[in-house]
């Protein structure tokens, strides 16, 4: 019986109240299951660590529109470039999680792979080199077809690693043109239909190299501490507008780009410099990215973020 329940349950939660333990009691009108679905996941949050022995009534009232918890995202279509493969696939499968139509792009020699994750999560795919002239045109057209896109993540990038001395002119002009230009190509196209919806979310993967600089990187390093620049001067541009821009800097991820990295030097070099002992996975930078992404974070403008097991404190 009701009484009953009430008493049991406080008498519950005076015992095991002081091993960090809580309990409550919900009474569910009939008719008000659907209801139910935000208290329970308040309850049984570290948000609710306070709240003991209570007895909570959910009612059927009026009904109410809620949002779907599962589905954050829904309604809103975000780009992904590098879409086929490491952290940019990891994105664009948590960003479909969430409810996102993706929009994956990659360059053509990725077609495979990213048919395959985009059949996947039902996503559109679009292949573009996005450091081409064309490139701006082509996102362009695709994204009039899908109404604008209100999340683009910059997350295309490559590694053409060497010593400055041994650095040539197309090892520093292919990395700052796929991953510095190429992130103004595909902004671009994209600004003026964020900026009349008065709505946008452009996050940027920039890298823990280019916050410190690293041995062989002066190209990578330094288009990846401009992405970084940009973001500062975008977000103050967008801010009016309802846009935020923002940086994920992430540490050394575990994907294939690794695998460039003379096993010697990850071991004895790398590893050791990265307090948690591990690299990251992809998964955990696509969760920060997707955090960007959501209405939680419409105040974060201009920032970045490190991923990055703790090897660089800024
Ligand atoms: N830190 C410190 N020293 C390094 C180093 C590093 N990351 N990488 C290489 N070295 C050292 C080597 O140990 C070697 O030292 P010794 O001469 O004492 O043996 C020396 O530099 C190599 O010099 P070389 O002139 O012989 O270099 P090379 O022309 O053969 O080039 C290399 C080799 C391209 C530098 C190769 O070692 C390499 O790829 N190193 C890794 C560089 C790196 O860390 N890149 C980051 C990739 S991950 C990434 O970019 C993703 C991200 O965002 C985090």
């Amino acid at each position: 019986s009701r009484g009953l329940g009430d008493v049991y349950k406080r008498q519950v939660a005076k015992e095991i109240g002081k091993k960090s333990s809580t309990s409550q009691v919900a009474y569910i009108e009939e008719g008000a299951e659907k209801q139910m679905d935000s208290t329970i996941r308040f309850l049984v949050s570290a948000k609710s660590a306070y709240v003991a022995g209570q007895v909570i009534n959910v009612r059927k009232g009026e009904e109410v529109q809620y949002p779907d918890w599962h589905k954050p995202l829904a309604g809103k279509v975000a780009l992904v470039t590098g879409a086929s493969r490491g952290i940019g696939e990891s994105i664009a499968r948590t960003l479909s999680r969430d409810g996102a139509t993706v929009l994956g792009l990659d360059i053509p020699p990725a077609e495979a792979d990213l048919n395959k994750v985009m059949a996947e999560i039902g996503g559109e795919l679009l292949l573009a080199d996005i450091s081409s002239a064309e490139a701006p045109a082509q996102i362009a057209a695709k994204l009039k077809e899908m109404g604008g896109a209100d999340i683009i993540v910059h997350n295309a990038g490559i590694t053409r690693d060497a010593p400055f001395h041994k650095m040539t002119p197309q090892q520093w002009n292919d990395v700052i043109s796929t991953n510095l230009s190429g992130v103004f190509n595909m902004t671009h196209p994209v600004w003026p239909g964020m900026r009349a919806r008065k709505f946008g979310r452009i996050i940027t993967i920039s890298s823990i190299n280019g916050q410190k600089g690293q041995f062989a990187q002066a190209n990578y390093a330094a288009a990846k501490a401009g992405d970084i620049g940009f973001t500062k001067a975008l977000a103050q541009e967008g801010a009016r507008a309802g846009i935020t821009v923002n940086v994920v800097a992430p540490g050394y991820i575990n994907t294939e780009m690794m695998s460039t990295i003379p096993e010697k030097v990850m071991n004895e070099v790398i590893l050791p410099q990265i307090p948690v002992g591990r690299l990251g996975e992809a998964s955990e930078i696509a969760r920060t990215v997707v955090f960007l992404a959501s209405d939680d974070a419409g105040f974060i403008t201009g920032s970045t973020i490190s991923a990055n097991g703790g090897q660089y404190m800024s």
